[in-house]
């Protein structure tokens, strides 16, 4: 066996008809017809026929065969006989006639049809045996693109003048942020490094090291709550230049976006991308990555019953909250009671104590608040919000936050629902001026919205001093068909602005100096002025290749509970090893 003269299956086409061929890879499928076994041969390419008959000296070995066995096969390329033709298989016209066959390893049988799509199959079982999982066309297709996608990244910035750095694994752990994964140092006993949350720390540094542009295609940690479009170890596309501006970036990575949907899948994109700032995306889509392929608009409703007799609305109000409402186009005619009572559940999972709401029908009005409200009161609130017959209006009463995390969600199931959304749109959206805090009551501080190295907006910088949650931040998140694709901001690079920052969000003087002196020193040394972005690189694959989950472009991903069912990981060490880490562990092995 060997690479000299191996074809890719999924390459030959009639015009190597007459040749003869090697080819190896795994029995896809068997076809027993007697004297005659046709195998489909599956390499990384696709597929090709092979055919056997029972003259051909070794069809004892070809009897033999069975799905997943690794084979190589010689012999002579023909067209198929027409009633074989398969023009859905991009070999669907021809067949290698089988010569010499050797059997390079044996299959028990497969735990899962590799051929089949694997939809039945537990994700479990699929995670636990990756490497043939990873077979499937389909997955092999989402590692395919996910290199192309990482080659046009490189090349794209590569000619734009960046260099690709590595920076270190071993970091330190910070406050903020995610929990971080830590290591323990042996050679410095109870001392833990941190993997990294991401490289924004160094990469900083990298600018004040008079790089000027850099970027990464990083590895990044973080110990929190995973969802789909999450995993604890994912990957990030890690930009940052000197002598920006937030113009500078964001048309550099627009571009960018643009290049790589281009080379990768013959997208053409639109020039620019629209913009949305963060209060109008709440105001109106109750989400700072609002999907925008369809509207339903949330509608503020709090200044129609301002003076309303509804005890609901008049104790939200007083207390200075909101209400708004959602107009779900025609679904009085299409919900049933017990449906929209299942909506109101599905409100309640994001806080909502209640949906109130109004179905306008050819008769007249039903609704669990019309008894509450004036005649007048009613009418402003079905016109306000575009009302007609087979409509329903729904509403949630509570603080600012609830309503826009309830209704932003109820509007996104009511989209999919109603099946408002273009499968195949690419809908791109920057959201801008985030605020640069918010107000944690847990810990009855200021957070920063992006992270602490964030740079506030020039005509905000007063607010700093009079009402910080008002300040608006130089930062900006792409955001595609409501996944936030990446996030970054101009950054801070004065140490006195710096420290005022770390001042607001909390930080002793003496705190500041321990967990970031060093930045705020290269701040004293000439820092350039900078800013950056970074992308997550499995969010952008999964959404190109219409993926449920990030786990699917990803080779070998955590399940939710972040372990690796392959491997068995984490799992526990020895005593010897702990010993050494200085490490003391209450918690018993597991048998
Ligand atoms: P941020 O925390 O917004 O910014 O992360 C940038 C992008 O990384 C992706 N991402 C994730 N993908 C998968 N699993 C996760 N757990 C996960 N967390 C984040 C998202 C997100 O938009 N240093 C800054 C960037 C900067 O300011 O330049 C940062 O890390 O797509
Ligand atoms: P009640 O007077 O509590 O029976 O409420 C009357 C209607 O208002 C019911 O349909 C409730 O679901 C709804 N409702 C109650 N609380 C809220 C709220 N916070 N927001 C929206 N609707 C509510």
């Amino acid at each position: 066996m060997s690479l000299k003269n191996r074809r890719a299956c999924g390459l030959l086409s009639e015009n190597n008809i007459g040749e003869t061929i090697k080819v190896s890879g795994w029995v896809n499928r068997r076809r027993d017809h007697g004297g005659l076994i046709f195998i489909d041969l599956r390499d990384r390419s696709g597929l090709l026929q092979l055919v056997f008959d029972e003259n051909f000296s070794d069809f004892t070995i070809v009897e033999k065969l069975r799905n997943e066995y690794v084979i190589e096969v010689e012999g002579e390329l023909r067209n198929r006989s027409e009633e074989a033709i398969n023009d859905k298989l991009a070999t669907g016209r021809i067949e290698l006639v089988g010569q010499s066959i050797k059997i390079l390893n044996t299959s028990k049988t497969p735990i899962f049809d590799i051929s089949d799509d694997t939809a039945n199959v537990d994700e479990n079982v699929r995670l636990k045996y990756r490497y043939m999982d990873l077979r499937r066309k389909e997955m092999q297709d989402n590692l395919i693109l996910r290199h192309k996608v990482t080659m046009a990244m490189r090349k794209f910035l590569d000619l734009n003048g960046f260099l690709e750095i590595e920076t270190p694994m071993l970091g330190k752990s910070t406050p903020e942020g995610a929990r971080d994964y830590l290591v323990p140092s042996r050679v410095n006993p109870g001392n833990f490094f941190a993997l990294p949350q991401s490289p924004q720390i160094y990469k900083q540094l990298l600018m004040a090291s008079g790089m000027e542009k850099y970027f990464q295609i990083a590895r990044c940690f973080r110990d929190e709550d995973l969802r789909a479009d999450r995993q604890p170890e994912f990957t990030q596309l890690d930009i940052e230049m000197s002598f920006v501006e937030k113009e500078d970036i964001i048309n550099l990575v627009t571009d960018m976006i643009k290049e790589i949907f281009k080379e990768t899948m013959s997208v053409d994109l639109a020039d620019s991308f629209p913009r949305i700032t963060y209060k109008e995306a709440i105001d109106k889509y109750g989400s700072d990555r609002p999907d925008l392929r369809f509207d339903l608009e949330l509608i503020d409703i709090g200044e129609i019953v301002k003076d309303t007799e509804f005890k609901v609305f008049q104790s939200v109000l007083k207390k200075g909250g909101t209400i708004k409402g959602i107009n779900g186009k025609n679904c009085g005619n299409i919900l049933s009671r017990k449906e929209i009572d299942g909506l109101t559940d599905f409100v309640a999972q994001h806080g909502a104590k209640g949906l109130a709401w109004i179905a306008i029908r050819e008769d007249g009005i039903s609704s669990t608040i019309a008894k509450f409200l004036s005649d007048s009161e009613l009418e402003n609130i079905v016109k306000a919000m575009d009302g007609q017959i087979g409509d329903l209006l729904m509403f949630v009463a509570d603080t600012k936050e609830v309503v826009n995390n309830s209704l932003g969600a109820l509007r996104l199931e009511l989209a999919k629902r109603l099946d408002l959304i273009d499968e195949n749109e690419l809908n791109f959206v920057w959201v801008v001026d985030f605020p640069l805090f918010e107000y944690d009551k847990e810990e009855n501080r200021y957070v920063a919205i992006h992270h602490m190295f964030t740079a506030p907006q020039e005509q905000d910088l007063e607010l700093l001093k009079t009402n910080p949650l008002e300040a608006r931040a130089e930062a900006y998140d792409l955001v595609l068909n409501g996944t936030e694709l990446g996030g970054g901001s101009i950054r801070i690079h004065d140490y006195n602005r710096q420290k005022e920052i770390f001042d607001l969000i909390g930080f002793s003087e003496e705190e500041a100096k321990v967990q970031f002196g060093y930045l705020l020193d290269a701040f004293t040394y000439g820092a350039p002025p900078h800013g950056g972005i970074a992308f997550g690189l499995d969010r952008i694959i999964m959404l190109m290749r219409k993926c449920s989950s990030i786990r699917d472009v990803i080779a070998f991903p955590k399940t939710q509970s972040a372990s690796d069912l392959m491997l068995g990981a984490p799992s526990y060490v020895t005593e010897k090893q702990l010993k050494e880490l200085s490490i003391k562990s209450d918690l018993k092995k597991d048998k």
